[in-house]
Formats: C-alpha cells, sequence, structure tokens
C-alpha cells in the first residue's frame, strides 16, 4: 500500500474536535498515524474522544481551547506541545452559525460568529506559525471553510462573510509563510451531515437545499478524508494557498 498519506511521526492539533467534523478528522488524522491535540471547550467530549483514540493505540491529548481567547488559544497550545511535542498540522475546523435575517442580526451575533469562525481561525494560525517558525520546522495549516465562502444563502450573513474572509486569509498566509516552509491551504465542504445540522434536512427547507444538490444527497465527514489527508500529508508538499471544494457539485453553476 502507498505510503503517500502517512502520517506517522506527525502532531496534529484539531480545533472544534468535540463534535461534527471536527471529531472525524482527528479520528482521521489519528487512524493514519499522527498524534492528535483534541480542542475545543467542552473537554468531558474530548476526552471521551481521547479515551477511544487510546483504546486503538493511537497518541492523543484533550485539551481546553476557546478560540474566541488568544489566551486560551497559547495555554491551549502549550499544553499540547507539551502532552505530544512540537505540532506539525493545524486543523482550524471550530466553527459556529447563527441564523437571522440580516436586518435583525444583533451586534453580539455577528461577533461571535466572525470572532469564532474568521478571528478564531486567524489567532490559532497565527499561534502554530510563531511556533513553527521558531522552531525552524515548516507545517501545515488546514482552514475548515466552506463552500458559503464561495457562493451565499440567506440568514447568515456573517457566517458567509467570515467564511470567504477565511479563504482569503488562507492565500495571505500562504504567501507570507510560504518561505517558513508552511503550507496553508482550505477545504470547503458543501453540505456534510453532522449533529450541528442534523435536524435541519429533515425539514421542508433543508430537502429543498438537498434537491438543488447535483448529487441529491448530503455529504458524510468520510467524504472529506481525501482533501484532509492529501493536505495534511507529503501527498500536498506542493500545495499552498489552496481550496479544495467538496460538494456534491454545488457550486459548479453558482459561481
Ligand atoms: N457540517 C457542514 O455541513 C459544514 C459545511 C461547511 C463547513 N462546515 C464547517 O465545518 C466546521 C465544523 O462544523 P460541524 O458541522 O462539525 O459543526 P459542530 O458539530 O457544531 O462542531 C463545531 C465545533 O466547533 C467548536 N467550537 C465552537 N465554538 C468554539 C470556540 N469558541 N472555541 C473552540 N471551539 C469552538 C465546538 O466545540 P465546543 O462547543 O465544545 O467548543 C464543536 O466542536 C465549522 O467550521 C463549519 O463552519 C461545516
Amino acid at each position: 500500500m502507498s505510503k503517500i498519506f502517512d502520517l506517522s511521526g506527525k502532531v496534529a492539533l484539531v480545533t472544534g474536535a468535540s463534535s461534527g467534523l471536527g471529531l472525524h478528522f482527528a479520528r482521521t488524522l489519528a487512524a493514519h498515524g499522527a498524534a492528535v491535540g483534541v480542542t475545543a471547550r467542552r473537554r468531558e467530549r474530548l476526552e471521551s474522544l481521547v479515551g477511544e483514540l487510546h483504546g486503538a493505540g493511537r497518541k492523543a491529548a484533550a485539551v481546553a481551547m476557546d478560540v474566541m481567547s488568544s489566551e486560551s488559544i497559547r495555554a491551549g497550545y502549550d499544553a499540547a506541545e507539551a502532552a505530544l511535542g512540537p505540532i506539525d498540522i493545524v486543523v482550524n475546523n471550530a466553527g459556529i452559525s447563527i441564523v437571522k435575517p440580516a436586518l435583525e442580526m444583533p451586534e453580539a451575533d455577528w461577533d461571535e460568529v466572525v470572532n469564532t469562525n474568521l478571528r478564531g481561525a486567524w489567532l490559532v494560525a497565527q499561534t502554530a506559525a510563531q511556533r513553527m517558525v521558531a522552531a525552524k520546522r515548516g507545517g501545515r495549516i488546514v482552514n475548515i471553510a466552506s463552500i458559503l465562502g464561495l457562493r451565499t444563502i440567506g440568514q447568515v450573513a456573517p457566517y458567509n462573510a467570515a467564511k470567504a474572509g477565511l479563504l482569503h486569509l488562507t492565500r495571505a498566509l500562504a504567501m507570507d509563510w510560504a518561505r517558513y516552509g508552511i503550507q496553508v491551504n482550505a477545504i470547503s465542504p458543501g453540505y456534510i451531515e453532522t449533529e450541528m445540522n442534523q435536524a435541519f434536512w429533515q425539514t421542508a427547507a433543508g430537502k429543498r437545499l438537498i434537491d438543488r444538490v447535483p448529487q441529491r444527497r448530503l455529504g458524510k465527514p468520510a467524504e472529506l478524508d481525501g482533501a484532509l489527508l492529501l493536505l495534511a500529508s507529503d501527498a500536498g508538499a506542493f500545495m499552498t494557498g489552496a481550496n479544495i471544494v467538496v460538494d456534491g457539485g454545488h457550486t459548479v453553476n453558482s459561481l
């Protein structure tokens, strides 16, 4: 079997690993050999994931990290490095969405969404890059954006804006940090069934959205594994500033 996606000896850190895609990404990276620092605010959920990974013979550590706070990010990063060693791969996955008409969106909701999805990803990436540069080691940063950074839907204006910002931030950081051997790329998932959105897909609006996906179905978290492993491993060594869209064809005719 080809070793091209092998992550043995690498250390990864995943934000928002307490549920949904982040939890899945942590399992995938661990299954391919990486030691994984799993981070989020709900620590008890992280402990149970770490128990599962240890049970499978993998190295992992649970670390509390709130991406809204630079202090929490630095403390979490320190704790993950103390437990597992210098971090090679960062998956910037923590994200939230608040659904409200733009006319009524309170300032606090804008701040929460943009500060989690964009400012949070920026602070985590900056912390990672500062450590990688100081240690004279390159690294990989994988930002989990969204097709809503490329096209929009109603009622989630701050989310649309934050994800578009994250895609451009990916390109900007890729340019700034290429000289240090740090690759910065993004994945833009389409509609993937996770805990966060499960109930919505049963509604009439949810079913209408699924009907607009050319493949006429939702994606599964495992269908992002190819893109994740490509960007995290040597297979993607010549990629930086890229965005991989995994959406069943949803954005092809809407850009
Ligand atoms: N599911 C989809 O269809 C889809 C499509 C495109 C993009 N995405 C993106 O994929 C990522 C994961 O989404 P998901 O569907 O897996 O959602 P999810 O199940 O709700 O997971 C979101 C994760 O983010 C964490 N999080 C939220 N606020 C945080 C904060 N301030 N600090 C640290 N962690 C925080 C949550 O952990 P705690 O609450 O424990 O902190 C949770 O682990 C998001 O960036 C989302 O925008 C998802």
